[in-house]
């Protein structure tokens, strides 16, 4: 059964006072995850460790980083590494968000690179693909997410590609309110298992969980995370309000 996962993706918001308030509630709220559901809390780098200190008793509970570097270790000021991560337990990050591809020029060669060694360091890669406006309405967006996927995740191993997690997040969804629908997430989703397919071998692809993310809020996770392809979401905005999370997570298949 591939797991369903509900990740927040905290981006560079909330003071510590905030993010305590936030994980407090979600951590408190009655309810009973199912055996494969997972939640993930993609947090700032100065609040890694407490996050994962402040969940250490929800073991479905897991934390991530928003990004590491695609070399081992060295000059490289400002960077963390996926070694740092591993070094203090860290056991998620994610990768290629479309606000690091735009913002910080990460190119799906890069992307390959963080790929490798964040799977060396045991880290499962939460890995982002998805299309801009244009490309959409250019009705190319199947070619643009199969070369994002090609170029990224082609160089894995069988082995590796089991590994990690896949979020699916059209660019024009992204905090702009704007949803894709149900029957457009499922028909990427099922695309990208296609791709994943074709390369890797059906009961691989199947094995791979698919999230959806762009404007996941509570209103609409329980029909988007309905359509067989779609495994979850990568939670932008409504992730920093727990009532919104908490249905969120609630509403895992
Ligand atoms: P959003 O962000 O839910 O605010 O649209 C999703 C994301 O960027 O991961």
């Amino acid at each position: 059964m591939r797991k369903q996962i509900a990740a927040a993706n905290w981006k560079m918001n909330l003071t510590l006072e905030q993010a305590d308030a936030l994980v407090t509630e979600i951590s408190n709220h009655n309810r009973k995850l199912g055996e494969n559901h997972v939640v993930v809390f993609a947090v700032p780098f100065p609040y890694l460790i407490w996050v994962s200190e402040k969940t250490s008793n929800m073991n479905q509970f897991h934390v991530a980083a928003q990004n590491c570097y695609t070399k081992k270790s060295g000059a490289y000021t400002g960077e963390v590494s996926a070694e740092m991560l591993n070094s203090i337990g860290i056991k998620w990050v994610v990768l290629g968000h479309s606000e690091r591809r735009e913002y910080f020029g990460e190119t799906n060669q890069m992307l390959s690179e963080k790929l490798n060694l964040a799977l060396e360091y045991h880290l499962t890669p939460i890995f982002c693909c998805g299309e801009p406006l244009p490309i959409r309405e250019a009705g190319t967006q199947n070619q643009y997410v199969e070369q994002q996927l090609r170029e990224s995740l082609f160089g894995l191993s069988a082995e590796q590609i089991q590994k990690i997690v896949i979020a699916y997040e059209p660019i024009w969804a992204i905090g702009t309110g704007k949803t894709a629908t149900s029957a457009q997430a499922q028909e990427m989703h099922a695309h990208l298992r296609k791709i994943l397919a074709s390369k890797f071998g059906d009961k691989i692809a199947d094995g791979i969980s698919i999230l959806y993310g762009g404007s996941v809020k509570a209103s609409n996770a329980k029909e988007i995370f309905s359509q067989p392809d779609v495994d979850g979401g990568l939670v932008g905005g409504a992730s920093l309000i727990a009532t919104e999370f908490n249905t969120i997570i609630d509403s895992l298949k």
